[in-house]
């Protein structure tokens, strides 16, 4: 079964041919522009994707060697995400299976990630416990099987990603500021300065908030002037904040591996990126005896490949979307609620 898959949530639009769960081509093209204005501009996004996502498809049907015709089953994502900017990739798909007279499934950017560590060699069992940290959602859900996710816990103010996106900003470091933290964390001393780690009503649930605000108090007091900050005394902030996101999103995750029977611990989105929090989950995973499954960086961030990949398994559950389908900007209340 072929497979194409559209991504268009954010600043990635990204087009993705899988064949029976070979990925033949993903290709993700990064709108960099928006570095000068320090974060996302939603109308420029749009536009960009617009420019793109139609010679992207092109060169996704060149690289995987096959005719538009052979495509069985199209696939986009439809939210969550900028509205704007999901209508173009989830527009583009509806066209393309009216014009193919093929299946179309509109596939939750979230799920998507979820099922990114099905894309690597080693294959997850379930049940999984699956740690979600991107730029917008900073989730801990119990992966029962392909359609039963049980939400665990989740951020109560800030996502993991936008905190290091905010405390990039604060240092003057530039967006998008995760990996620029990490760079900086692994010339300092993450003891250098004690930063709070939330300890909240909600079992499973995070928040990353507080501990903005005290690297932006502590800058603040210790360097009124900011241009004076060294970059050693950067890097000290940088791996200070990032060792306490680690044990913010670490404590979770050892509370349900101890609460809850599962097989694999998985951990996705872009700042499964960073290296601190892939470490620290191998740790915890070898630990505890449990497989543990981290997509290649490539697929941490926004790929069309697990939207592809995910669509596949709706359709194996005979899930498929209409025309009508609509984007939708969050994740709605009643997503991952047990079923
Ligand atoms: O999943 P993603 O590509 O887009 C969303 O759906 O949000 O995640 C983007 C986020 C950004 O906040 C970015 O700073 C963060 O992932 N990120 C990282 C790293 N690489 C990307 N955060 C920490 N360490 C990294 N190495
Ligand atoms: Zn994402």
């Amino acid at each position: 079964m072929t497979i194409l898959g559209l991504e268009s949530s954010c600043d990635e639009t990204s087009v993705s041919i899988i064949r029976d769960g070979e990925i033949l081509s993903n290709l993700i093209s990064s709108q960099h522009f928006h570095l000068k204005y320090g974060g996302v501009v939603p109308e420029l996004s749009s536009r960009a994707h617009l420019q793109m996502i139609s010679p992207l498809f092109k060169k996704a049907l060149e690289e995987a060697n096959i005719e538009k015709e052979e495509i069985d089953l199209v696939s986009a994502t439809a939210g969550p995400g900028l509205i704007g900017a999901l209508l173009v990739g989830l527009n583009f798909g509806k066209a393309l299976s009216y014009s193919l007279n093929k299946p179309f499934i509109a596939v939750n950017h979230i799920e998507g990630h979820i099922f990114s560590c099905f894309l690597m060699e080693e294959k997850p069992e379930y049940p999984i416990l699956s740690l979600v940290v991107s730029g917008g959602h900073t989730l801990l859900l119990l992966v029962k099987d392909d359609l039963n996710i049980v939400k665990l816990g989740s951020t109560i103010d800030d996502a993991a990603g936008e905190a290091f996106d905010k405390v990039a900003k604060m240092i003057g470091l530039g967006y998008p500021g995760g990996p620029k933290v990490q760079e900086y964390s692994e010339k300092g001393n993450p003891k250098a300065i004690k930063f709070p780690v939330a300890n909240l009503k909600g079992e499973y649930d995070f928040s990353f908030s507080g501990l903005k605000t005290s690297v932006l108090r502590y800058i603040q007091k210790e360097y009124p002037i900011l241009e004076k900050i060294t970059e050693d005394e950067k890097s000290n902030i940088a791996a200070s904040f990032q060792d306490a996101v680690v044990k913010a999103l670490s404590n979770n995750v050892k509370k349900a591996i101890l609460n809850y029977e599962i097989k694999t611990l998985s951990v996705v989105g872009g700042v499964a990126a960073n290296k601190a929090i892939r470490n620290k989950l191998i740790q915890l995973a070898k630990k505890f005896n449990k497989k543990i499954v981290i997509p290649d960086i490539e697929f941490c961030g926004d790929n069309a490949a697990m939207i592809a990949y995910r669509a596949g398994k709706l359709f194996e559950n005979n899930i498929i979307s209409d025309l009508n389908a609509v984007a939708f900007p969050a994740l709605p209340k009643n997503a991952f609620i047990a079923n």
